[in-house]
């Protein structure tokens, strides 16, 4: 079973843990989450996280593990777990080249997170009809983060004369080269491997594609880059693709049960460090208190009370950035009574005039695939219908957005 999980590959093969866990702790209960599912943290768990955290081989694991106490009983439990974990991609063949799309995951030159990004189809076809309306035959395009490589292929077949598609992994730049080959595009498409704002490109572009959105839509950088473009990369006044940003606050009553607590996190922090395993980057040592903000799915988080509709935190016409900063402070009003605790931030993204996508809950497709962030408010406080507080919202370039919350 665990070899044909690993693929065909020999048995014997080193496992290790993957790159990109979530280490989550509620009600008691911690899971290690991978982009595929998750395990609770059994004693058993614990134990394999740690024994994979250097690479070696599952009969290594064993006899570590018997030295360590486990008795043969639980050689079935054992391998069970990892099983499960090898399915769910917490540990991972330690062998084979790390440029290897289909094993590396959680960055962009994993194969599944571009696969998530084109089976998001209201994604992928509103970016496709944006480009049909916006690039002219003859046009020289710009696809900035370029990936597979998808919507570049859209705009060749929309009639540009050249598309510079940049894109830094190294990996799905050959990958995009290779797409836009097997298109029939090669001449017309030329991928430029690297960081757009390092690269030169050989011409002004009049149209720039940059699908630069993250979960935490700015985290991408999409500011500084389209301000870099658009600089030194375009005509004037050029064509963008997305057009305009907005970004919304809903405050909401999340079940207390749903977080776990300051203290807890503060174990869990001990505990992870003692298994040598490094704690997610809002656990820094320099960072004031932990957070314990959430992501989920918009169109899977009807499972918390709204206390109000979508609120604008800032609207952002792309075609005319100043700067890449942004602090802003918004009052925001609440139309239910209830237990303000937290903050659900999701975007709607103005593709091309009358193209748009969101990420409001109610809006949001069903194949859609960015998370939205359920920012857990330090303070909570009893609110009522017609009251307002004051929100402070910010992004700086090296964070995430970052909020605070004032009761006026
Ligand atoms: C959100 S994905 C979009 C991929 C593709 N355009 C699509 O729509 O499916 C962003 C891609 O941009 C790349 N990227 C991000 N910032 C970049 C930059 N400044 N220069 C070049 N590539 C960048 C990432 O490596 C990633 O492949």
């Amino acid at each position: 079973m665990i070899d044909s999980l690993l693929k065909g590959e020999p048995a014997g093969i080193p496992l290790r843990l993957a790159e990109s866990l979530n280490l989550r702790f509620s009600s008691g209960v911690w899971r290690i989450e991978s982009r595929s599912g998750s395990i609770e943290g059994r004693e058993l768990a614990i134990l394999i996280i740690r024994l994979f955290a250097f690479p070696q081989t599952v009969e290594q694991a064993i006899s570590q593990a018997e030295a360590l106490g486990v008795s043969s009983e639980l050689h079935r439990e054992f391998y069970g777990l990892i099983t499960e974990m090898l399915r769910f991609g917490i540990l991972v063949s330690a062998q084979g080249s790390t440029s290897s799309l289909s094993k590396r995951r959680g960055s962009f030159d994993g194969a599944d997170v571009h696969v998530r990004m084109l089976n998001d189809t209201a994604r992928t076809f509103a970016f496709r009809e944006a480009i049909k309306a916006t690039v002219k035959t003859g046009d020289v395009v710009l696809d900035i983060g370029s990936g597979t490589g998808v919507l570049a292929l859209f705009a060749a077949q929309a009639g540009a004369k050249k598309v510079y598609a940049i894109e830094r992994s190294p990996v799905m730049a050959s990958l995009a080269r290779k797409f836009a080959e097997r298109n029939g595009f090669a001449d017309r498409i030329e991928v430029i491997e690297g960081n757009s704002t390092y690269v030169e490109v050989p011409e002004k572009a009049d149209v720039v594609i940059a699908e630069l959105i993250g979960n935490d839509p700015l985290s991408e950088r999409l500011l500084p880059v389209l301000m870099d473009a658009c600089q030194r990369h375009t005509i004037e006044s050029p064509r963008l693709i997305p057009s305009k940003l907005l970004i919304y606050a809903i405050p909401v009553e999340v079940e207390e049960s749903h977080f776990s607590s300051l203290d807890q996190l503060q174990n869990w922090r001990s505990a992870v460090c003692n298994l040598g395993l490094r704690v997610a980057p809002e656990w820094n040592s320099d960072s004031p208190a932990p957070t314990c903000d959430t992501w989920v799915l918009p169109q899977n988080s009807g499972g918390w009370r709204e206390l109000s509709e979508p609120q604008e935190l800032v609207s952002l016409d792309l075609r005319s950035i100043k700067s890449d900063m942004i602090a802003t402070r918004r009052t925001m009003r609440f139309d239910r009574d209830g237990l303000f605790n937290a903050i659900l931030i999701c975007f709607s993204l103005e593709v091309a005039a009358g193209i748009a996508i969101s990420t409001i809950p109610d809006a949001a497709a069903r194949c859609n695939h960015w998370l939205v962030r359920i920012w857990r408010s330090p303070k909570q406080f009893s609110v009522s219908k017609g009251q307002r507080i004051e929100i402070d919202y910010s992004f700086d370039r090296t964070v995430h957005s970052q909020f605070h919350v004032r009761e006026t």
